[in-house]
């Protein structure tokens, strides 16, 4: 099995595991709860918050645990209009994840201001066209990185270009790949996510810059200083603090191994797939990212790629896992431009840095062959 879609979801790190089995185990107590066991659990939550909010060059109470991204990015959305009635628009950039796509339609249903910033061919954002959302009862949400394309955004440059608005950004790919510091880029929000990063699944956060009066979507229960009810899933929580700490720790040596293993793909695939494009730009953009699409792909079946890759023991995705399995073009590569058929027919390689020259090699010979056989 070789397993190259790590922007969906990467293996638990062994490391990662063993510091979360204590947890499991024998220190099972509620971190609300005032006697020892709960006492002991509260330390080690609040010392995972410190580390990561270390992490991203944050406060502690600035950061507030989730069950993911999907959650961190509904959350934020729909407090930010309803529950702390912080704005009474939504503006969301066009190739955004669903996670944050679905909630703003909700919230238009609901009456809220919504409009979409669109993307150039690149996939990138105009910070002039954020411009025009220059207004402190606007939420704009742009991700820091694309999860198909790998394409970074210009945060800084848009935060510069609408200095009023509140500002969220979907931090799920960049955290922990590459830097992500809240004060440089000048964000109200952000939200992380711990299985991208050789954590486990069922842990994220929010960032929210200290300041705001931030209301609960999720209530029940005054857990993290009332800003999400529920129990908190220690031995998760400590996952996650360790996922990050051992990603940021390595990130330059990691994220150089896994930028030479991109590149040798869009070389390889360059020159041994006639006719395809490559969506991935050299230049802003994660490195563990490669997307391409075939032009010519009203005559493919752009599905039978990714079924015809796995039956060869080979893990890709054609983008969001969100919509694999449907026949729904990527809106990402849509928005992007270009056609329906080339947007159904796109395959997404993603590294980790345990990946490997012979991984990226044995992929990229699958491909090649069968893209001739679907050729014909
Ligand atoms: C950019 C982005 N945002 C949000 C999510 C959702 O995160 P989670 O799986 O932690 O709910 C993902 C996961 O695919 C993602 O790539």
């Amino acid at each position: 099995m070789i397993y190259l879609d790590n922007s969906a979801t990467t293996a638990l790190d062994e490391a990662v595991l063993e510091e979360m089995l204590p947890w499991l185990r024998s220190e099972y107590g509620n971190a609300s709860s005032i006697y020892a066991m709960g006492r002991t659990a509260r330390v080690a939550v609040e010392r995972a918050r410190s580390e990561i909010a270390a992490l991203m060059n944050a406060h502690p109470a600035e950061i507030t645990f989730t069950s993911g991204g999907t959650e961190s990015n509904n959350s934020i959305l729909t407090s930010a209009c309803r529950e702390s009635g912080l704005v009474d628009r939504v503006v969301v950039g066009s190739i955004e994840h669903h996670a944050v796509l679905a909630p703003a339609e909700e919230l238009a249903r609901q009456g809220f201001a919504h409009a979409i910033l669109p993307v150039d061919a690149h996939g990138r954002y105009s910070p002039e066209e954020a411009r025009r959302y220059d207004d402190p009862r606007t939420l704009l949400s742009v991700m820091h990185a694309n999860n198909e394309t790998g394409v970074i955004q210009a945060i800084e440059e848009i935060r510069a270009a609408a200095p009023s608005a509140l500002l969220h950004t979907d931090a799920v790919q960049t955290f922990g790949k590459i830097s992500v510091d809240a004060q440089q880029l000048g964000i109200d929000f952000a939200t992380i996510s711990a299985h991208k990063i050789h954590g486990p699944k069922g842990i994220g956060a929010m960032f929210i810059r200290k300041g705001i009066d931030y209301k609960a979507h999720q209530v029940g229960g005054g857990q993290e200083r009332n800003r999400r009810a529920g129990t908190e899933p220690v031995a998760l929580i400590v996952g996650f603090a360790a996922a990050a700490r051992r990603s940021v720790e390595c990130m330059q040596e990691r994220a150089a191994h896994m930028r030479q293993l991109i590149e040798h793909a869009r070389q390889s695939i360059s020159t041994t797939i006639p006719n395809v494009r490559v969506n991935t730009p050299e230049a802003h953009s994660l490195p563990h990212i490669l997307n391409i699409s075939f032009p010519d792909a009203a005559q493919l079946d752009g599905e039978s790629i990714l079924q015809l890759m796995d039956i060869r023991g080979i893990a890709v995705s054609n983008g969001s896992a969100c919509v694999s399995g449907s026949l729904q073009p990527s809106h990402v590569l849509s928005a992007m431009g270009r056609s329906a058929a080339e947007s159904r027919a796109a395959v997404r390689l993603s590294a980790s840095w345990t990946t490997t020259r012979t991984d990226i090699d044995t992929a990229v010979d699958a491909l090649a062959t069968i893209m001739r056989d679907l050729r014909g």
